[in-house]
């Protein structure tokens, strides 16, 4: 959840590092440092709070001379967000400073036997025993003591080093944490993410665990820790530069709303191929899909309701039973994995650590995992069989929305796929199914054009205390995904509901002016629903509705309407977040809220 930049060339490095460090803000945003090599020593500069604190306070880093450093935002997990907390971390004697994101997970014990050896520890932090572990191991080898390290420490970690004897270079390792390591002219980088370092290049290595990268002005060299130089295939990320900038938007969340016509139809197009979905990048053969006894969808968050969405359509369409489970309760539930038994995980970042510790848990029972991913190379996509890459280009509000709608693309498109195989579609049903995945993206842009509408509701209902959004069925599972996104951003409490199941409880909460945003989307249910909107109203609810165009009873009996296209019933999740996105933002802009950065949260949650 931290982020880390590296840089050694000819610039001055600091400068960069901050530069690098604003891109990885969405990975915590509590406190920062850097750190730089300058005649024969290493200066540090840290400041708790937001980057521009770090900034002003370096003037930008042009106080810290030097062409080779290290830099880091941090996302407070061992110790308050302080100065003295933050990264990077020296030695006792100044020699190393090192920048770390993951946790050590047996600090406490590696903490004991380096204070009884004289060691004097001035943080609460993990990480500083990093900096004396290398302190503790170096006899004048900073590659043998890095092995040594990474020997001696437990958990996850991605690391930057800097060594004062070392002027042109330095040294970086992962295991079970993100790092890429840039590869410029007479410049070279590290960073947790591509974002930071796509202003000077594209071209990339992806590290595996416990990889360790040397870097110097000329050149990058790669060992494993037997100290034996590996050669990697260079990676060219294709992703511009404005695909990393707010362009324009006030935030990175109402850019990537508006982006997800573009992100639906990059995900979308390459895998529909005359009349056909082709899913090249997977290796499931019919047979194998016809052999599937019950497919488990592992996800945290937002990627979790799109499995909620996946229960829901593979069941019907498939009728393969479908169990959806958020991932840091599969990871210690003993899961009951039979043999042909599928396991689905979804994960924007690809590194989430509760979603590839039940990736992990899933191998070992013997799952076949398939994931849908966002990041290249990122864990989770490593660690599965068969990887389905959302195409949505990079995220950076904390709160998602166009990774959430490709990942819905990708159950769609899988369900539709596995459908055909197992022969449950005729081929005009499958051909109008495709056909409407395909207009998605266009109805999803008519949504947002609308969203002054959406604006409006907003503008009426920002000062709730608490808002419930029911639905049955699809629409409830849309029903989290809309409750998540607006207590997420605006602090407001909300809570979703089974339509159904909130008379058995929760209705006691409904009073006198309470916002219920009902969902009624589709036909069978849409009668359903509307009974229990007349329950919350009969109770001093206010109803925003949320429906199609083909509905026009929604208007007689809620207080406000969002229309929606029609489309697919199966595929209407897809356009009915789009208004429940908008209305978050909306709200939480009108409070005044962080909205790309909420409090107490972080992009990349790479903690248990
Ligand atoms: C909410 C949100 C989170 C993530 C969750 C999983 O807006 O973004 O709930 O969906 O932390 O993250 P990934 O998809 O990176 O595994």
């Amino acid at each position: 959840m931290c982020g880390i930049v590296g840089y050694i060339g000819k610039q001055q490095a600091a400068p960069i590092l901050l530069e690098g460090l604003t891109k990885l803000e969405y990975r915590g945003y509590d406190s920062a440092g850097i750190a730089v090599y300058h005649d024969g020593a290493l200066e540090v500069a840290k400041a708790k709070g937001r980057l521009e604190v770090l900034s002003e306070k370096t003037d930008g880093g042009k106080k810290l001379v030097g062409t080779m450093g290290i830099g880091h935002t941090r996302w407070a997990t061992h110790g308050e967000p302080s100065d003295v907390n933050s990264h990077p971390h020296l030695s006792m004697s100044g020699r190393f400073a090192v920048v770390h994101n993951g946790i050590i997970e047996n600090y406490i014990s590696l903490k004991k036997k380096l204070t009884d050896k004289g060691f004097e520890f001035i943080s609460e932090t993990d990480t500083e025993v990093i900096a004396h572990l290398f302190e503790y191991y170096y006899k004048g080898d900073i590659m043998d003591a890095m092995i040594k390290v990474i020997n001696r420490v437990e958990g996850s970690y991605a690391l930057g080093v800097l060594c004062s004897d070392y002027p042109d270079q330095f040294i970086a390792v992962r295991k079970a944490s993100p790092m890429i390591v840039g590869l410029g002219e007479g410049e070279n980088f590290i960073a947790s993410d591509v974002t930071a370092i796509l202003k000077y290049t594209r071209d990339i290595y992806y590290l595996e665990d416990n990889e360790i990268v040397v870097l110097k002005k000329d050149g990058v060299q790669i060992f494993n820790s037997d100290k034996e130089e590996i050669k990697k295939e260079k990676f060219t990320v294709d992703w511009d530069v404005s695909a990393a900038e707010k362009g324009g938007y006030e935030h990175f969340m109402m850019k990537e709303m508006e982006e997800q016509p573009k992100a639906l139809r990059d995900t979308i197009s390459p895998r529909i191929k005359d009349g056909k979905i082709v899913l090249d990048d997977i290796s499931l053969t019919t047979e194998d899909i016809k052999n599937i006894n019950k497919i488990h969808i592992v996800a945290c968050g937002s990627a979790y309701h799109v499995g909620v969405v996946g229960k829901y359509v593979i069941e019907k369409m498939c009728r393969i039973p479908v169990e959806v489970q958020v991932a840091s309760e599969f990871r210690y539930s003993d899961p009951i994995i039979k043999k042909n038994d599928l396991v689905i995980v979804i994960s924007q970042s690809g590194e989430t650590a509760d979603t590839l510790a039940a990736l992990k848990e899933a191998k070992n029972h013997g799952a076949r995992i398939l994931s849908i991913v966002n990041v290249v190379g990122s864990a989770i996509a490593n660690a599965s069989d068969d990887v389905i890459y959302t195409w949505a280009g990079p995220e950076i509000a904390v709160a998602t929305t166009k990774a959430y709608s490709t990942q819905l693309a990708v159950i769609y498109l899988i369900a539709t796929y596995m459908a055909e195989k197992l022969g449950m579609l005729t081929s005009g049903e499958y051909a109008n199914l495709i056909a409407e995945i395909e207009s998605l993206p266009d109805k999803v842009a008519k949504i947002l054009e609308a969203k002054e509408d959406v604006q409006y509701l907003a503008s009426k209902f920002y000062n709730c205390h608490s808002i419930f959004f029911i639905g049955r069925n699809l629409d409830y599972a849309v029903s989290m995904e809309g409750s998540l996104k607006l207590k997420e951003i605006s602090y407001i409490h909300s809570e979703a509901y089974a339509a159904g199941e909130l008379k058995h409880g929760t209705i006691s909460l409904i009073e006198d002016g309470t916002l219920v945003v009902a969902l009624a989307t589709g036909q069978d249910l849409f009668d359903k629903t509307v009974s229990n909107i007349k329950e919350v109203k009969a109770r001093g609810a206010v109803v925003m509705g949320v429906t199609t165009e083909a509905h026009s009873d929604m208007e007689t009996v809620a207080d406000y309407t969002v229309k929606i296209p029609t489309t697919n019933e199966m595929l209407l999740p897809s356009l009915t977040v789009v208004p429940l996105q908008l209305f978050g933002y909306y709200v939480a802009s009108l409070k005044g809220c962080d909205i790309d950065k909420p409090r107490n949260l972080a992009k990349s949650v790479t903690v248990e």
